[in-house]
């Protein structure tokens, strides 16, 4: 796909110009394709008893909101500051970073998830080890990952994001990734019980046309398939 690069915004500017309409954006979009319940519930089903949970790329606080009723300490981080404003002032513990450059200490969450982004924050190969990286070290010993990302082999590896910001389209790059490249950098990383879904329902098998990758990790040591 040819993009003119003039029109295109970094993920930072993208996500803050997108901030105000993000919420109603997702409401009546593709979005509302996928079930909030399912949602809720797959991400519940993970984060069960953890008691200290972070969400990679929290945006609004839009997952945090369904999480409202699980008792663990919730904290939210994403790289856009227009995002983080309207999720701290929805009432929630965030804070402004790149998910490649954690400002938390070692080994301080028990369970780390990213909805709807995941890996897809990670331009190349490097990053996606660096993320790799990043999440083992601030997970705890019996820690365990979540990350849902946009699927290589459907969506291509680098790919056009054309959103409605009120009255304007404003666009980003999108980035796709496998099953393999995921799989090598988190054993690299040191992860083990990698497991993989293709969606949020019943655990869906992760299929080649799969619109979504969502990987499941823990720190301690184990079988991966
Ligand atoms: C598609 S939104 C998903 C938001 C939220 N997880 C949800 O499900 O509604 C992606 C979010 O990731 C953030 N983001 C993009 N790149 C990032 C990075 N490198 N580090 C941290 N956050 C990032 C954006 O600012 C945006 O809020």
């Amino acid at each position: 796909m040819e993009i003119e690069p003039k029109e295109l915004l970094d993920p930072e500017e993208f996500y803050d110009n997108m901030a105000p309409y993000y919420d109603r954006f997702v409401e009546s979009t593709r979005y509302n394709t996928l079930s909030l319940e399912e949602e809720e519930e797959f991400i519940k089903s993970f984060i069960k008893d953890k008691r200290t949970i972070l969400d990679l790329g929290c945006g609004t606080g839009r997952t945090m909101k369904l999480l409202s009723s699980v008792r663990g300490e919730l904290v939210g981080v994403d790289i856009s500051r227009k995002m983080i404003e309207i999720a701290g002032n929805n009432g929630f513990n965030v804070v402004q970073a790149s998910v490649l450059n954690l400002p938390f200490n070692n080994n301080c969450f028990d369970s780390i998830y990213s909805m709807h982004g995941g890996f897809g924050y990670c331009r190349n190969n490097d990053e996606v080890n660096s993320l790799s990286t990043e999440l083992f070290r601030v997970l705890s010993q019996e820690g365990l990952i979540l990350l849902d990302t946009p699927h290589g082999m459907v969506r291509g590896s680098k790919y056009m994001i054309s959103w409605s910001a009120g009255n304007r389209i404003i666009h980003t790059i999108g980035f796709g990734k496998n099953k393999d490249e995921i799989l090598k950098a988190l054993n690299r990383a040191g992860f083990g019980q990698i497991r993989f879904f293709g969606a949020y329902d019943g655990y869906a098998e992760l299929r080649d046309d799969s619109r979504r990758i969502i990987v499941c990790a823990t720190k301690g040591i184990g079988l991966t398939k």
